[in-house]
């Protein structure tokens, strides 16, 4: 296999904001952003300081030269990292200990036209946009964008639902009364509209599958963990030269009413290419159709959570989080990880993804 010309870098911030640079085989992480112009924190530049010591989410990396008390042994071993002295072996995401401000960087603008706007029921509609330029958008599969809504000096945040491969970029809206995004796209919206979004955002993304990963929607919460599957799908959730998925991903989806499922049909598709996954769903409305009446905690126990092995991702409603932490609490079971997404759907709260 050829070595690549450049590595990709993810610079996730304290801010959640994520910054992406290029880190040519052998240049240390420090020198790649400092020609993007991209000041993360430095003082020694010499692995002496520690003023640099950032958290490595997933990739690996030649640590350099650096001394003790800059870095520990036990520091490294649990995955601290001396950007000024780590040069990449593969692509990485690294945690920085630092506003994106206080790096003199903020997220990127992107422009866009509306190809599709999709009512996948009454309450669910699927934007679809063509990027102006895609070969700037990169993200990392379970972040967000803060768009700014036609017409409007309003911005509402949505994960992406589609992968950050894929040429579109496709978002799940829930339709709410009185909510500005909600009349855009229910009134307004055409095929060739101009938009513009700032991002990508968010400390909720696919780290490498290390364990069983158990995920969990609440309603359009489903739109990020789609984005993670399509990354799954293309055999990329172990990180650079890994093998395809090798351990089980089951997938729960919860919603309120028949009315809010949606991409279910997705969801089979991706269980007939990721080899272990698996999924199932639930209505809240005991009115519904579906087979599982009530809320995923109903479909939580020991063996959904391997007993602990397991890392969870979960995009939802705050009271969903909450019983979910709860409900695993009561079982007994402390997971390896849990990470989760919250949003408040009924107010499009911005700053908060679905
Ligand atoms: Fe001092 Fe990296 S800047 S150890």
């Amino acid at each position: 296999m050829s070595t690549p010309t450049a590595f990709q870098v993810a610079l996730s911030f304290e801010d959640g904001i994520t910054r992406f640079i290029d880190c040519r085989p052998g240049e240390t992480v420090a020198d790649a952003s400092y020609k993007a112009r991209i000041n993360i924190p430095l003082d020694c530049r010499d692995g002496a300081c520690g003023t640099c010591k950032s958290y490595c989410e997933s990739g690996s990396y030649d640590g350099g030269d650096y001394i003790e008390e800059a870095l520990t042994d036990d520091e490294a071993a649990s995955g601290y990292c001396l950007p000024c002295q780590m040069t990449p072996l593969s692509d990485l995401v690294l945690r920085v200990p630092a506003t994106s401000a206080a790096a003199r960087t903020s997220a990127a603008v992107h422009t866009a036209t509306v190809t599709a706007v999709e009512r996948h029921s009454g309450r669910v509609v699927g934007l679809t946009l063509d990027l102006d330029d895609r070969r700037t958008l990169d993200f990392l599969p379970g972040q967000y964008v803060n768009i700014t809504v036609p017409g409007t000096d309003q911005h509402r945040s949505y994960s992406f639902s589609s992968g950050p491969n894929q040429r579109a970029a496709s978002f799940l809206v829930r339709i709410v009364d009185g909510g500005a995004m909600s009349g855009y796209l229910t009134e307004r919206a055409r095929p060739g509209d101009r938009i513009e979004f700032t991002g990508p955002m968010g400390t909720f993304y696919l780290r490498p599958l290390t364990r069983p990963a158990l995920f969990l929607a609440g309603g359009t919460g489903l739109a990020p963990l789609l984005s993670m599957l399509e990354k799954l799908a293309q055999g990329q959730g172990q990180g650079q030269g890994q093998a395809p998925v090798a351990h089980p991903v089951h997938l729960l989806y919860g919603v309120t009413t028949d009315e809010d499922l949606v991409h279910l049909d997705t969801l089979a598709d991706y269980a007939a290419v990721i080899p272990g996954f698996t999924f199932d769903h639930c209505v809240a409305d005991p009115a519904s159709r579906a087979r599982n009446k009530g809320f995923v905690t109903g479909l939580i126990d020991a063996e959904t959570l391997h007993g602990g092995d397991v890392d969870i991702y979960l995009c939802g409603p705050p009271p969903m989080v909450d019983a979910v932490r709860s409900h695993v609490a009561a079982l007994g079971i402390a997971p390896a990880a849990f990470h989760y997404e919250r949003f408040a759907p009924a107010k499009e709260t911005a700053g908060a993804a679905r």
